[in-house]
């Protein structure tokens, strides 16, 4: 069981893994700040929710864990106007080489200490963890993925540690944004066949450990919110974009309208169920009460 969480570690971060050697999202597989400079705006209205709750301070953070070709912190840095802009420090952490983009520090270790929002975009589905076929027996397991003979299930106990730790270090809002599952689905054997999957060049290929592809699996976004513990709520994209002010009405016409339709086609993108859109939102205000930065939201029902 541990050996796949080695063996996986390995591939993707071992001295030639996957990562390590700077493969990214935008070769592979599409992830939502490649769609376009949207998400990175919607991030930036709640940006300023938590910089307003904080009381507006002297420097505020904006830290991309995981940020992989550093689309999301780019675009965020080149969209802060105003009072923001001079106050903002973004700031990429990755695993993978530093790129140099204007304006954006990075580093490959999270900072020791965050005052604004952190933003772990796809970033948990690439924490490696441990890999079992039912019959199995682990703590995780007993609480959070009840796994039948012959069941496959991912242990999600490294992911949890991950986020926690993460959480720990913000003052402000914490936000992991990932394909995933919660436990009624799992208990009622939905994933029974587990969710390891590997991709390559925009296709889903078989997983091999020799850092030839993407490893990753579905995350178990309700076991980290309570391992993080504290203020939090667990939606969709779909409906957090909404209530960000991102709903990307078609255009009725006007001098602009091919550039309205384009960009309302990115936001559909962002927002569609079954794709992007059912995407969980797992956010955690840290000192400022969650409920500032999103209204009452349906639940996540990925
Ligand atoms: C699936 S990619 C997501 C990239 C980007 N956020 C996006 O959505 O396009 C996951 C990234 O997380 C990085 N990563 C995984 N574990 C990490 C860690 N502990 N610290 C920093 N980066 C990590 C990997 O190197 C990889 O670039």
């Amino acid at each position: 069981m541990v050996e796949s969480e080695a063996l996986w570690r390995e591939a993707l971060y071992g001295p030639s893994g996957f990562f390590t050697r700077g493969e990214v999202p935008a070769d592979h597989f599409r992830t939502a700040p490649l769609v376009g400079p949207e998400l990175a705006e919607a991030l930036l209205v709640l940006l300023d929710r938590v910089d307003f709750a904080l009381g507006r301070p002297d420097r505020l953070d904006f830290v991309d864990v995981g940020a992989g070709g550093g689309e999301l912190s780019a675009t965020v840095r080149s969209l802060a106007s105003g009072s923001l802009a001079a106050r903002l420090v973004v700031t990429a952490v990755d695993l993978g080489p530093a790129r140099s983009l204007p304006g954006v520090r990075w580093t490959s270790a999270l900072p020791s200490s965050v005052c604004g929002l952190l933003v772990g975009h796809e970033w948990l589905d690439a924490v490696p963890c441990p890999l079992v076929t039912g019959p199995a027996s682990h703590p995780w397991l007993d609480r959070w993925w009840p796994v039948r003979p012959g069941d496959r299930a991912e242990v999600g106990a490294p992911r949890d540690a991950a986020w926690a730790d993460a959480v720990s270090r913000v003052r402000g809002a914490a936000l992991a944004v990932d394909y995933g599952h919660v436990l009624a689905d799992r208990a009622a054997g939905r994933y029974a066949s587990g969710t390891f999957a590997a991709y390559r060049e925009g296709r889903r290929v078989t997983p091999v450990f020799d850092g030839s592809c993407d490893l990753t699996a579905h995350v178990a976004l309700d076991a980290c919110a309570a391992a993080a513990g504290g203020d939090w709520v667990l939606v969709s994209q779909r409906d957090a974009l909404a209530a960000l002010g991102l709903v990307g009405r078609a255009p009725a016409g006007g001098p602009d309208w091919l550039a309205a339709a384009a960009r309302a086609s990115r936001i559909a993108e962002l927002r569609a169920e079954g794709g992007l859109g059912s995407f969980g939102w797992l956010l955690h205000g840290v000192g400022v009460p969650v409920s500032s930065l999103l209204p009452p939201l349906p639940p996540w029902q990925p």
